[in-house]
């Protein structure tokens, strides 16, 4: 995995590894790049990696569409909140949360309990061009994107600045971002 420029030494990024002892935990807008993050992230410091929305939707056997459409978005938010309660009780792992579970007051109160939330930001320009790319994501069905992910974030905003931890992942390659996480825990811890 080529992550460049590197801000920390192998061996640096080896003791701050062992010094982590809960779920590091990624919150911030769909398409802020938590996923991919999460995962070079995982991989530089040996720990597990798991995505809350594959493991709801493999628990539920349906898409995060289809629990939207079938169940709506309170059955969605109750069954995120379980399934980020189980991630959290599994040990040192990152773990990346759908843009929403971080704004739930329970989910949140569980995250801070119980893991290290870290927010990805970016500016709204670089959300709306990313979320452009797939065509998934229930609350963005039949509207502007740009209109709803300005809302969205606007209205998150004070939810996600409850992080520990806050980094930028802006247009630059997602190992810049990685980069700054590693930076801010090593600082953080
Ligand atoms: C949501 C974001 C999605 C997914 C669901 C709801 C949100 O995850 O959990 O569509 O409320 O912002 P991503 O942030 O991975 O797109």
């Amino acid at each position: 995995m080529t992550i460049a420029a590197r801000s920390l030494s192998d061996s640096a990024i080896r003791t701050l590894a062992a010094r982590i002892d809960r779920p590091l935990v990624l919150v911030g807008m769909m398409g802020v790049g938590k996923s991919t993050i999460g995962k070079k992230l995982a991989h530089l410091l040996e720990l597990p990696f798991r995505d809350a929305d594959d493991e709801i939707e493999q628990a539920a056997q349906l898409s995060v569409s289809e629990i939207f459409e079938r169940f709506g978005e309170a059955h969605f938010r109750d069954g995120e909140r379980r399934v980020i309660a189980r991630l959290l009780d599994g040990g040192p792992a990152v773990v990346a949360t759908g843009g929403g579970a971080f704004v739930q007051p329970e989910t949140r109160a569980l995250i801070h309990a119980k893991g290290i939330a870290i927010w990805l930001d970016s500016d709204v320009a670089t959300l709306v061009d990313r979320v452009g790319r797939k065509d998934t994501r229930p609350l963005l069905r039949g509207g502007d994107p740009k209109e709803i992910v300005s809302r969205l974030k606007a209205e998150r905003e004070a939810a996600y600045a409850e992080a520990p931890i806050k980094v930028m992942s802006d247009t630059g390659p997602h190992g810049e971002a990685v980069n700054r996480i590693l930076k801010a825990l090593s600082e953080w811890l």
